[in-house]
């Protein structure tokens, strides 16, 4: 076989796994939303056959000697730089895969479903107890995945690296410090100014179907393409997709529009980023996101920097009333941005404001780190999580069910997950900063309507690379330089100073 060939085929194999991947998105896109519930053992069926198939595929050693054929291959030099990244992605896919033994990657499989249904169990019942034995062994099984895949570096570095290539708990340590170092004197600021807003307004009874409208607004003020989307209600709203079929999901409150506009928001930066990927690279191991802490960067970049910026609103507001007829005819441009970005610590990491919500995560990654290294135990877990939200963010917790159960990450075996939300806020300040340099008339844009200079500036810089680049070349290549929180402390500072005055 030529390189040539001997290339051709392994992408070809390649695309099958990926294929399977679409295939596995859209079964349970279906599960979330329109399944019958009936039919949840036949789609379990379902779901495993393709895990088992999926698993077999990536790991045939095809894949491994046609890799080494290629390799090795005295021409491999005259390969294009695309051609190059795939085989070094599709190589660190496929050593990963197979440095775990199949028996290991099903007893998570099936811990993390035991541990995910007995959180929920726990929850209702508020008790701790009956969730810490099942926390326990699904950490154990996920150090243990760490280890065969690198012996030589800490759990907690190698579970990282899978969902942002190329970060260290140093590195993360470094950063949040820093975070932390702005943001708890911002917070204190905020919450002691003597101009605080009245969040009453949000909380007026505004029927589904005008917020079913106002979902489909924003989507397409965005560029969020819903023939190529769709938007459905689930509990936890999420993205799901690939190119020409990205799907988001949302839940609607009557007296509780914030919840759904903003849901919709995120969702749609996500979206935008999956139906942007450059096409060329289409079932492609390129042709895929960064990362996770990139992906967050542009569904926050879209909730947080635009939807929430005044500026934004100065445009929005009087489609927002039309769509909404009486309901907000009497509110102010003013008034209602602020108590959109009303600062309050609390207790819950998902609803937190802009500027708390990073503090959530720092607790996080500073109990999931310790975890790993058998620093503290699942025993004191609970008493661990309460003094740090006593300490940080100034709030007592008295229910575990509002503290250490609150999400579902470890109980899936999602360890070293939660550091990429906080890299998404600072990742897209530092694309922000860099974005004002080639559209200085930024914030007339967003006053104006004009949202798809500063949406199509993303899908050249972010979207079309795809997977082109680890993260921090990724950065280096956007920004000039490396990941950075000045910018995001920056951002804040000047923001919410102008919105509370200060
Ligand atoms: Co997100």
């Amino acid at each position: 076989m030529s390189l040539k060939e001997s290339y051709n085929k392994l992408t070809s194999l390649i695309e099958e796994t990926l294929l399977i991947g679409t295939i596995q998105n859209i079964l349970n896109w279906d599960f979330e939303t329109y399944m019958p519930p009936k039919g949840v053992e036949q789609r379990a069926k379902q779901f495993a056959y393709l895990a088992k198939v999926a698993h077999e595929k990536t790991t045939d050693p095809i894949i491994g000697n046609l890799l080494k054929t290629i390799m090795e291959h005295p021409e491999y030099r005259t390969l294009t730089d695309i051609e190059k990244r795939n085989l070094y992605l599709i190589k660190r896919e496929y050593d990963k895969e197979t440095r775990v033994p199949s028996e290991l990657v099903a007893e998570i499989a099936a811990q993390s479903a035991k541990t995910i249904q007995v959180w929920k169990e726990a929850k209702k019942e508020k008790n701790y107890l009956l969730y810490k034995p099942e926390l326990n062994k699904i950490l154990a099984l996920t150090k243990k995945r760490a280890h065969y895949i690198n012996p030589n570096l800490e759990p907690f570095d190698v579970l990282l690296d899978e969902f942002e290539p190329g970060m260290t708990s140093d590195i993360i340590t470094k950063l949040f410090n820093e975070l932390k170092a702005g943001l708890i004197p911002l917070i204190e600021k905020c919450i002691t100014s003597s101009n605080q807003p009245d969040i009453s307004l949000l909380k007026r009874n505004c029927p589904i179907e005008i917020q079913k409208r106002l979902s489909t607004s924003i989507a397409s003020i965005v560029n969020y393409d819903l023939e190529r989307g769709s938007i459905d209600e689930t509990e936890h709203p999420f993205t799901t997709g690939y190119y020409d079929d990205v799907r988001i999901t949302t839940h609607y409150y009557e007296n509780d529009f914030v919840d759904s506009f903003y849901s919709v928001m995120h969702e749609a930066g996500h979206a935008l980023y999956e139906q942007n990927l450059n096409r060329d690279f289409l079932y492609t191991s390129v042709g895929n996101y960064c990362s996770l802490g990139i992906h967050e960067s542009q569904s926050r970049f879209i909730e947080n920097i635009l939807g929430r910026s005044p500026e934004f609103w100065e445009y929005y507001l009087p489609i927002f009333k039309k769509i909404t007829g009486e309901i907000f005819s009497d509110v102010k441009t003013h008034s209602l941005v602020h108590a959109l970005n009303r600062v309050i610590p609390s207790k819950i990491r998902v609803t937190a404001d802009e500027v708390t919500y990073c503090l959530h995560i720092i607790i996080r990654f500073e109990i999931e780190r310790d975890l790993l290294t058998g620093k503290i135990s699942v025993d004191e877990l609970p008493s661990v999580w309460n003094r740090k939200y006593k300490d940080y963010l100034g709030v007592d917790i008295e229910d575990n069910t509002e503290g250490v159960m609150q999400d579902t990450h470890w109980a899936g075996g999602a360890f070293g997950y939660f550091p990429t939300y906080a890299l998404g806020n600072i990742y897209n300040a530092q694309m922000l900063n860099a974005m004002l340099k080639d559209l200085s008339n930024f914030k007339e844009l967003i006053k104006t309507g004009q949202l798809s200079p500063i949406i199509n500036w993303m899908i050249e810089k972010v979207h079309k690379p795809a997977n082109m680049y680890d993260p921090p070349e990724l950065m280096k290549r956007i920004t000039g330089e490396e990941i950075n929180p000045k910018y995001f402390i920056q951002y804040l500072e000047k923001k919410y100073s102008k919105i509370y005055g200060f």
